[in-house]
């Protein structure tokens, strides 16, 4: 299986990603954490084209659907094969993120959805859902995308995507850690039925 966790800068994806992998690794499942941007090269360089200011402007944010893209691409093998076996893979991130933050009046959506089809499908999406008030809190700032109004418009994205999309839930991610890991596990122990 592929299980996806999404949600702006903040909201806890990869801490609940963490937990969610000791749980599962508690009820015998064979896991493997994945995070995108990857540590690919094309992974280092949309690392080092994030801490530049000039990345919000159009034209880079079509050059960065690119490199998210390409960057995707490299970890297709791993999930196709987990897909194929009993292993999860938990992934921080995925499409959905550029279908969300590569999203202006620069980019047409359905071009990023194309550049994205042959990267495979989440088999369960979780939607961490924060307001961007407190999720700008949790986040260091260092990186583009980290301010109010990028997030708050980003966050209105992901809201979007719970009326088009298949396989994709939301969990409030405004209780403790250990509530929202809490309702995580719930989830997926029905769809895993265990
Ligand atoms: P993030 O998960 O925040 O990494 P870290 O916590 O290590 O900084 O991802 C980095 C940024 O990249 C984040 O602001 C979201 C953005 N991003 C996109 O804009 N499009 C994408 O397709 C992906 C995967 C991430």
């Amino acid at each position: 299986m592929y299980i996806v966790l999404e949600g702006i800068d903040g909201a806890g994806k990869s801490t609940q990603t963490q937990l969610l992998k000791e749980w599962l690794t508690t009820k015998n499942y064979e896991t493997k954490i994945i995070v995108e941007p990857t540590n690919s090269e094309i992974g280092q360089l949309i690392r080092k084209q994030l801490l530049k200011e000039e990345s919000t402007n159009d034209i880079n944010q079509q050059m960065l659907a690119l490199l998210f893209a390409a960057d995707r691409l490299t970890l297709k093998q791993e999930i196709l094969d987990a897909k194929n076996s009993d292993k999860i893979i938990l992934s921080d991130r995925s499409f959905y993120s550029s279908i969300c933050y590569q999203n202006n009046e620069s980019i047409d959506i359905s071009w990023v959805a194309n550049i994205n089809i042959h990267t495979p499908q989440p088999d369960l999406t979780i939607i961490l859902d924060l307001n961007e008030q407190d999720a700008i809190k949790r986040c260091d700032k260092e990186e583009v995308f980290e301010t109010i109004t990028f997030l708050e418009k980003t966050r209105k994205n992901y809201l979007k995507l719970l009326k088009t999309e298949k396989n994709i839930i939301k969990i409030d991610a405004t209780p403790s850690t250990e509530e929202v890991q809490e309702e995580i596990r719930e989830k997926i122990a029905t769809i895993l039925k265990i």
